[in-house]
Protein backbone atom coordinates (compact mmCIF):
# COMPACT_ATOMS: atom_id res chain seq x y z
CA UNK A 1 0.00 0.00 0.00
CA UNK A 2 1.63 2.81 -1.02
CA UNK A 3 0.26 5.88 0.78
CA UNK A 4 1.46 8.22 3.56
CA UNK A 5 0.35 6.41 6.95
CA UNK A 6 2.51 6.66 9.50
CA UNK A 7 0.42 4.97 12.51
CA UNK A 8 0.54 1.65 14.04
CA UNK A 9 -0.01 -1.70 12.35
CA UNK A 10 -0.95 -4.46 14.12
CA UNK A 11 0.67 -8.07 13.64
CA UNK A 12 -1.55 -8.93 11.07
CA UNK A 13 -0.99 -6.02 9.07
CA UNK A 14 -4.42 -3.96 9.74
CA UNK A 15 -3.93 -0.18 10.59
CA UNK A 16 -5.28 1.17 14.05
CA UNK A 17 -6.29 5.00 13.14
CA UNK A 18 -6.85 7.95 15.48
CA UNK A 19 -8.82 10.31 15.94
CA UNK A 20 -8.07 12.76 13.06
CA UNK A 21 -8.20 9.45 10.99
CA UNK A 22 -12.02 9.34 11.70
CA UNK A 23 -12.52 12.45 11.11
CA UNK A 24 -11.62 11.98 7.42
CA UNK A 25 -13.60 8.68 7.17
CA UNK A 26 -16.71 10.14 8.43
CA UNK A 27 -16.52 12.84 5.47
CA UNK A 28 -15.78 10.29 2.81
CA UNK A 29 -18.67 7.82 4.45
CA UNK A 30 -20.92 10.86 4.19
CA UNK A 31 -20.37 11.43 0.42
CA UNK A 32 -20.96 7.92 -0.63
CA UNK A 33 -24.54 7.12 2.04
CA UNK A 34 -25.46 10.92 0.51
CA UNK A 35 -24.78 9.69 -3.31
CA UNK A 36 -26.94 6.59 -2.60
CA UNK A 37 -29.79 8.42 -1.10
CA UNK A 38 -30.27 10.92 -3.57
CA UNK A 39 -29.51 7.93 -6.82
CA UNK A 40 -32.70 6.67 -5.42
CA UNK A 41 -35.18 8.71 -7.34
CA UNK A 42 -33.38 7.81 -10.39
CA UNK A 43 -34.01 4.02 -10.52
CA UNK A 44 -37.30 2.90 -11.99
CA UNK A 45 -38.66 0.78 -14.73
CA UNK A 46 -36.89 1.92 -17.66
CA UNK A 47 -33.68 3.29 -16.54
CA UNK A 48 -30.61 1.86 -17.31
CA UNK A 49 -28.01 1.18 -15.23
CA UNK A 50 -25.62 3.35 -17.45
CA UNK A 51 -27.40 6.35 -16.78
CA UNK A 52 -27.72 5.71 -13.13
CA UNK A 53 -23.98 5.62 -13.45
CA UNK A 54 -23.14 8.67 -15.08
CA UNK A 55 -25.34 10.49 -12.36
CA UNK A 56 -23.64 8.94 -9.46
CA UNK A 57 -20.22 10.18 -11.78
CA UNK A 58 -21.67 13.64 -11.33
CA UNK A 59 -22.78 13.47 -7.93
CA UNK A 60 -19.27 12.56 -7.35
CA UNK A 61 -17.42 14.99 -9.27
CA UNK A 62 -19.94 17.93 -7.83
CA UNK A 63 -18.77 17.36 -4.72
CA UNK A 64 -15.51 17.91 -5.24
CA UNK A 65 -14.44 14.03 -4.44
CA UNK A 66 -12.98 11.27 -6.33
CA UNK A 67 -14.16 8.00 -7.75
CA UNK A 68 -11.89 5.04 -6.38
CA UNK A 69 -13.08 2.87 -8.85
CA UNK A 70 -12.76 4.63 -12.10
CA UNK A 71 -9.16 3.17 -13.01
CA UNK A 72 -9.10 0.96 -10.21
CA UNK A 73 -7.44 -2.95 -12.13
CA UNK A 74 -9.09 -0.92 -15.38
CA UNK A 75 -12.50 -0.82 -14.27
CA UNK A 76 -14.14 2.02 -16.05
CA UNK A 77 -17.21 3.47 -13.85
CA UNK A 78 -18.27 4.99 -10.47
CA UNK A 79 -20.66 2.47 -9.13
CA UNK A 80 -20.94 -1.17 -9.66
CA UNK A 81 -24.86 -1.94 -10.03
CA UNK A 82 -25.76 -5.38 -9.63
CA UNK A 83 -29.11 -7.07 -10.88
CA UNK A 84 -30.94 -10.27 -9.76
CA UNK A 85 -28.86 -12.97 -9.81
CA UNK A 86 -25.63 -10.63 -10.31
CA UNK A 87 -23.93 -11.19 -6.64
CA UNK A 88 -21.75 -8.40 -7.33
CA UNK A 89 -18.89 -5.98 -9.61
CA UNK A 90 -21.85 -5.73 -11.95
CA UNK A 91 -20.84 -3.63 -14.95
CA UNK A 92 -22.92 -0.49 -15.60
CA UNK A 93 -24.48 -0.81 -19.33
CA UNK A 94 -27.21 0.62 -21.73
CA UNK A 95 -29.65 -1.94 -20.40
CA UNK A 96 -32.82 -1.25 -18.68
CA UNK A 97 -34.24 -2.11 -15.75
CA UNK A 98 -37.77 -4.27 -15.69
CA UNK A 99 -40.11 -4.48 -12.93
CA UNK A 100 -39.32 -6.09 -10.22
CA UNK A 101 -35.90 -6.11 -10.42
CA UNK A 102 -33.50 -5.43 -7.90
CA UNK A 103 -30.16 -4.25 -7.37
CA UNK A 104 -27.73 -3.45 -5.48
CA UNK A 105 -25.82 -0.26 -6.04
CA UNK A 106 -22.18 0.32 -4.80
CA UNK A 107 -20.20 3.30 -4.51
CA UNK A 108 -16.96 4.11 -3.30
CA UNK A 109 -15.51 7.80 -3.30
CA UNK A 110 -12.35 9.56 -2.08
CA UNK A 111 -12.34 12.11 -0.05
CA UNK A 112 -9.47 13.88 1.30
CA UNK A 113 -7.03 11.23 0.72
CA UNK A 114 -10.31 8.78 2.48
CA UNK A 115 -11.71 6.14 0.74
CA UNK A 116 -15.88 5.35 1.93
CA UNK A 117 -17.22 2.20 0.50
CA UNK A 118 -21.66 1.46 1.03
CA UNK A 119 -24.37 -0.21 -0.92
CA UNK A 120 -27.24 -1.02 -0.73
CA UNK A 121 -30.09 -2.42 -2.42
CA UNK A 122 -32.85 -0.72 -4.33
CA UNK A 123 -35.71 -2.12 -6.94
CA UNK A 124 -37.18 -1.40 -9.90
CA UNK A 125 -41.12 -0.82 -10.03
CA UNK A 126 -42.64 -3.72 -7.44
CA UNK A 127 -40.67 -5.86 -5.40
CA UNK A 128 -41.98 -9.98 -5.29
CA UNK A 129 -42.27 -11.38 -1.80
CA UNK A 130 -39.41 -14.18 -2.32
CA UNK A 131 -36.83 -11.09 -3.57
CA UNK A 132 -38.45 -8.68 -0.11
CA UNK A 133 -37.35 -11.47 1.93
CA UNK A 134 -34.10 -11.96 0.61
CA UNK A 135 -33.67 -8.01 1.09
CA UNK A 136 -34.58 -7.63 4.52
CA UNK A 137 -32.38 -11.08 5.53
CA UNK A 138 -29.47 -9.32 4.07
CA UNK A 139 -30.19 -5.97 5.66
CA UNK A 140 -30.04 -7.53 9.28
CA UNK A 141 -27.44 -9.81 8.45
CA UNK A 142 -24.92 -7.04 7.87
CA UNK A 143 -25.99 -5.80 11.13
CA UNK A 144 -25.62 -8.53 12.69
CA UNK A 145 -22.25 -8.60 11.98
CA UNK A 146 -22.17 -5.11 13.00
CA UNK A 147 -23.33 -5.73 16.42
CA UNK A 148 -20.41 -8.04 16.79
CA UNK A 149 -17.68 -5.62 16.67
CA UNK A 150 -15.75 -4.14 19.66
CA UNK A 151 -12.44 -4.63 20.84
CA UNK A 152 -11.60 -8.14 21.75
CA UNK A 153 -13.73 -9.99 19.48
CA UNK A 154 -12.50 -11.83 16.64
CA UNK A 155 -12.96 -11.06 13.03
CA UNK A 156 -14.29 -14.73 12.62
CA UNK A 157 -16.85 -13.17 15.22
CA UNK A 158 -17.96 -11.34 12.76
CA UNK A 159 -18.40 -13.80 10.56
CA UNK A 160 -20.16 -16.40 12.50
CA UNK A 161 -23.14 -13.96 13.17
CA UNK A 162 -23.98 -13.09 9.69
CA UNK A 163 -23.48 -17.01 8.83
CA UNK A 164 -25.35 -18.16 11.98
CA UNK A 165 -28.02 -15.65 10.76
CA UNK A 166 -28.36 -16.04 6.98
CA UNK A 167 -28.33 -19.91 7.13
CA UNK A 168 -30.73 -20.26 9.71
CA UNK A 169 -32.84 -18.42 7.24
CA UNK A 170 -32.16 -21.01 4.98
CA UNK A 171 -30.68 -18.95 2.79
CA UNK A 172 -26.44 -19.10 1.58
CA UNK A 173 -23.52 -16.62 2.52
CA UNK A 174 -21.35 -16.39 -0.18
CA UNK A 175 -17.88 -17.15 0.02
CA UNK A 176 -15.70 -15.45 -3.16
CA UNK A 177 -16.21 -12.25 -1.96
CA UNK A 178 -15.48 -10.40 1.24
CA UNK A 179 -15.10 -6.87 3.16
CA UNK A 180 -12.07 -5.30 3.39
CA UNK A 181 -9.83 -2.96 5.54
CA UNK A 182 -9.95 0.48 4.19
CA UNK A 183 -8.70 4.43 4.81
CA UNK A 184 -6.31 6.16 2.70
CA UNK A 185 -6.66 2.29 0.35
CA UNK A 186 -9.37 1.01 -0.89
CA UNK A 187 -8.28 -3.30 0.14
CA UNK A 188 -6.03 -3.78 2.85
CA UNK A 189 -6.31 -6.53 5.12
CA UNK A 190 -7.62 -8.21 6.43
CA UNK A 191 -10.05 -10.16 4.67
CA UNK A 192 -13.70 -9.70 6.57
CA UNK A 193 -15.69 -12.75 5.93
CA UNK A 194 -18.91 -13.35 6.22
CA UNK A 195 -18.77 -16.52 7.76
CA UNK A 196 -16.90 -18.48 10.15
CA UNK A 197 -16.35 -19.41 13.96
CA UNK A 198 -16.85 -18.41 16.77
CA UNK A 199 -13.03 -16.84 18.35
CA UNK A 200 -10.89 -16.99 15.27
CA UNK A 201 -9.29 -14.73 13.39
CA UNK A 202 -7.46 -11.64 14.20
CA UNK A 203 -8.80 -9.67 17.45
CA UNK A 204 -10.44 -6.92 16.92
CA UNK A 205 -8.68 -3.45 18.48
CA UNK A 206 -9.66 -0.13 18.77
CA UNK A 207 -9.08 2.18 15.42
CA UNK A 208 -9.26 -0.60 12.67
CA UNK A 209 -11.31 0.60 9.45
CA UNK A 210 -13.21 -2.04 7.62
CA UNK A 211 -15.94 -2.63 5.66
CA UNK A 212 -18.86 -5.41 6.29
CA UNK A 213 -20.46 -6.13 2.63
CA UNK A 214 -22.39 -9.91 3.16
CA UNK A 215 -23.68 -11.30 0.16
CA UNK A 216 -26.77 -13.39 0.61
CA UNK A 217 -28.38 -16.15 -2.51
CA UNK A 218 -31.47 -17.41 -2.14
CA UNK A 219 -30.02 -20.50 -3.73
CA UNK A 220 -26.43 -22.19 -3.72
CA UNK A 221 -23.57 -20.01 -2.60
CA UNK A 222 -21.43 -20.43 -5.42
CA UNK A 223 -20.84 -17.75 -7.86
CA UNK A 224 -18.74 -17.55 -11.32
CA UNK A 225 -17.59 -14.96 -12.96
CA UNK A 226 -18.30 -13.77 -16.63
CA UNK A 227 -16.51 -13.88 -19.47
CA UNK A 228 -16.37 -9.80 -18.80
CA UNK A 229 -13.90 -10.38 -15.81
CA UNK A 230 -15.47 -8.32 -13.37
CA UNK A 231 -19.65 -9.49 -12.80
CA UNK A 232 -20.10 -12.53 -10.38
CA UNK A 233 -23.28 -14.24 -10.79
CA UNK A 234 -24.91 -17.46 -8.44
CA UNK A 235 -23.72 -20.42 -10.94
CA UNK A 236 -27.33 -21.66 -9.61
CA UNK A 237 -29.19 -18.20 -11.30
CA UNK A 238 -30.83 -17.76 -8.09
CA UNK A 239 -31.55 -13.97 -7.11
CA UNK A 240 -28.55 -12.41 -4.33
CA UNK A 241 -28.26 -9.28 -2.12
CA UNK A 242 -25.84 -7.15 -0.70
CA UNK A 243 -25.59 -4.36 1.75
CA UNK A 244 -22.70 -2.72 2.51
CA UNK A 245 -20.73 -0.29 5.32
CA UNK A 246 -17.77 1.11 6.21
CA UNK A 247 -17.32 1.00 10.07
CA UNK A 248 -14.39 1.75 12.37
CA UNK A 249 -14.13 0.22 15.81
CA UNK A 250 -14.34 2.07 18.78
CA UNK A 251 -13.58 1.75 22.68
CA UNK A 252 -17.13 0.50 23.06
CA UNK A 253 -18.10 -0.92 19.83
CA UNK A 254 -17.92 0.82 16.40
CA UNK A 255 -19.02 4.15 14.29
CA UNK A 256 -20.61 3.48 10.97
CA UNK A 257 -18.94 5.61 8.61
CA UNK A 258 -21.70 5.21 5.67
CA UNK A 259 -24.91 5.75 7.66
CA UNK A 260 -28.13 7.00 5.23
CA UNK A 261 -28.05 10.95 5.81
CA UNK A 262 -31.54 10.38 5.20
CA UNK A 263 -32.36 7.39 6.73
CA UNK A 264 -33.26 5.35 3.22
CA UNK A 265 -30.27 2.40 4.14
CA UNK A 266 -33.48 0.33 5.16
CA UNK A 267 -34.85 -1.24 1.93
CA UNK A 268 -38.27 -0.64 2.84
CA UNK A 269 -37.96 3.00 4.33
N1 LIG B 1 -16.82 -1.24 -3.90
C1 LIG B 1 -16.44 -2.60 -4.11
C2 LIG B 1 -16.16 -3.16 -2.74
O1 LIG B 1 -17.05 -3.16 -1.94
C3 LIG B 1 -15.26 -2.74 -5.00
C4 LIG B 1 -15.58 -2.40 -6.39
S1 LIG B 1 -14.14 -2.51 -7.31
C5 LIG B 1 -14.66 -2.22 -8.87
O2 LIG B 1 -15.08 -3.54 -2.36
F1 LIG B 1 -13.60 -2.01 -9.56
F2 LIG B 1 -15.38 -3.24 -9.27
F3 LIG B 1 -15.45 -1.14 -8.89
CO1 LIG C 1 -16.10 -2.81 -0.13
CO1 LIG D 1 -18.30 -1.43 -2.14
Amino acid sequence: MVDAYKGPVTRDGIRLHNEADFAGMRKAGHLAADILDRIAEHVFVGQSTGEIDRIIEAMVNAAGATSATIGYRGYQHASCISINHVVCHGIPSDKKLKDGDILNIDVTVIVDGWFGDTSRMFVAGKLGRKAERLIEVTHEALFKGIAAVKPGNTFGDIGHAIQSFVEGHRMSVVRDFCGHGLGTVFHAPPNVLHYGREGTGPVLEEGMFFTIEPMVNLGRPETKVLADDWTAVTRDKSLSAQFEHSIGVTATGCEIFTLSPAGKFHPTY
